[in-house]
């Protein structure tokens, strides 16, 4: 970086320094308004009257068109102390978050409140710890070997939680229209559990209770940042926004789940002990339980309505291109297999398109580990270190600068090896780049293989089993509500 004139003045000196793409820095615009009002009355106007979108385009456009900016972001008063972060919505910048030399993501993973450590046994999960930390390098490793030897293990389990989710659709559509969401939040939580860990299933072992169990536990680390989840919203404000709902409420749920996880992880703990990795066996269990619950289901809970979603938005043409590659690539009823849809270039595509379009983890923290410059496509901006930066990744992943028509749902956009290369790198669901990988010592998703295979495997078996469907959709913030109208079963096979 260099400085157009001397100055000892620290404003100056900011307004003349030059960033290395030669746009003089500037002081990041934006207020965070008066101390607990300002923070309040934003909460409200992100929740529910201006909705997270325009919450930033409205105050981009106040601040000039400037896509850094300060903003508060909620829960707010009581829950957090500090509201105010540095919004980063556009792709340049918000490749900062995913730079872990420039960001330290201690306790930063729901934002700017940390949930209460008794809802995991007392430990701090994996992905609250910072890359730097040497505990990270250690659980990450495990989980890490645990993706990869379980990924043989995906395409049948999957074929297993997508026949039955499909048998439940088959039965219900003639009478009525079947919701999607409520068969893949208990079919997916089995697959999850079975994939990662084989043996009995939750719903085996705890019977149908196990996934009301897993959902308050989430529920109680999540309300201050869920939304339009109870009626009416003043109340759901008062309920979920204001305080901390207490730990105890859930204490029950997880340790019912933490003694199933206690069994069907036993190897893996086992192997874990005898590697020597540093972690107790508790510590590592009690990660097992977030990985498998917040980070794994939690993840394909929002997932897999989204890439429905958009199926069911594209309508009939698309569905027959897929039907047509996906039987090509599988003919006579051959097993759908994770190497069998890696040879499905569209159906590649589409569930790149849909991460792109709808990261299922739209918010991304870190606090800058030393005063920074950021840029934007046309500018540079101050950031002192400690300060929390903030990217909404559907701004960054919808920014025209990078995608053409980045508004657009486009089925092909990946299927092109020569441009795909390129763009993939900006595809950036798993908190990194989609041509990058996990490591010890970055804070990647380690189950991004199994999600892009598991994307890939839910659009192959659809399209394997029926020529097109309808569904309605109804947008929410966390995910949208897909409810088939109609399904048209593929003619059976002939021998
Ligand atoms: C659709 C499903 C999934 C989505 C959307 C997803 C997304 C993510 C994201 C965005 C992060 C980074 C969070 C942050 O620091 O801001 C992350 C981290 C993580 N994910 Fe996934 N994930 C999914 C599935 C999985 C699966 C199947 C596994 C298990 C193999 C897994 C294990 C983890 C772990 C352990 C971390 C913490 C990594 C670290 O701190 O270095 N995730 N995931």
């Amino acid at each position: 970086m260099t400085s157009k004139k001397a100055s000892s003045s620290g404003a100056d000196e900011a307004e003349t320094k030059l960033s290395p793409s030669g746009f003089p820095v500037k002081e990041v615009p934006g207020s965070y308004g008066v101390p607990f009002f300002s923070p309040l009355k934003d909460r409200l106007q992100y929740y529910y009257l201006q909705g997270a979108e325009e919450y930033f385009r409205s105050r981009i456009a106040s601040n000039g068109g400037a896509t850094v900016l300060r903003v508060n972001m909620p829960p707010g008063p009581f829950i957090t102390r500090d509201s105010g972060v540095v919004a980063l919505l556009d792709a340049r910048s918000f490749a900062v978050l995913l730079d872990d030399a420039k960001v330290d993501k201690t306790d930063t993973l729901d934002g700017t409140y940390v949930p209460s450590l008794k809802l995991f046994g007392g430990y701090r999960p994996l992905a609250f710890l910072d890359a730097a930390d040497p505990r990270h390098a250690a659980i990450k490793g495990v989980v890490m070997r645990l993706a990869v030897a379980r990924m043989h293990q995906v395409a049948p389990t999957f074929k297993i939680s997508f026949g039955a989710m499909f048998d439940a659709v088959d039965a219900g559509i003639s009478s009525s229209p079947v919701q999607f969401n409520k068969l893949n939040e208990v079919h997916m939580f089995d697959f999850t559990c079975s994939a990662l860990f084989g043996g009995k299933t939750p719903s085996e072992a705890m019977g149908d209770g196990a996934v009301t169990k897993a959902i308050k536990w989430l529920l109680l680390q999540l309300h201050p940042i869920a939304s339009k989840v109870i009626k009416p919203w003043p109340i759901e404000d008062l309920l979920l926004h204001t305080f901390r709902l207490p730990a105890f409420l859930v204490s029950g749920d997880y340790a019912a789940l933490t003694a199933y996880f206690a069994e069907a992880a036993a190897a893996v703990l086992d192997d874990a002990e005898l590697a020597k990795t540093g972690i107790s066996r508790e510590e590592l269990l009690h990660n097992l339980v977030f990985m498998a619950l917040f980070n794994a289901y939690g993840g394909f809970k929002i997932f897999l309505p989204h890439v429905v979603k958009w199926l069911a938005r594209a309508g009939p043409a698309l569905h027959a291109s897929l039907a047509e590659e996906v039987r090509a690539a599988c003919p006579d009823g051959g097993e759908i297999t994770v190497s069998a849809v890696d040879r499905m270039p569209l159906v590649k595509s589409v569930v790149w398109e849909a991460l792109r379009m709808n990261p299922p983890v739209e918010f991304q923290y870190g606090r800058a580990r030393q005063d920074l410059v950021v840029e934007s496509h046309d500018a540079a901006y101050q950031v002192r270190k400690g300060e929390m930066l903030f990217g909404y990744q559907p701004m960054a992943t919808r920014d025209e600068r990078v995608f053409k028509d980045a508004g657009e749902f486009v089925p092909e956009r990946f299927v092109d090896g020569g441009e795909q290369g390129k763009l993939l790198g900006n595809v950036v669901w798993s908190n990194g780049p989609e041509d990058g990988a996990a490591a010890e010592g970055n804070k990647q998703c380690p189950g991004k293989d199994m999600v892009v295979a598991v994307g890939r495997l839910m659009v192959a078996q659809l399209f394997r089993r029926y020529d097109t469907f309808a569904a309605t959709v109804e947008d929410l913030p966390l995910e949208p509500i897909v409810t088939f109208t109609s399904l048209t079963k593929a003619a059976p096979l002939t021998e």
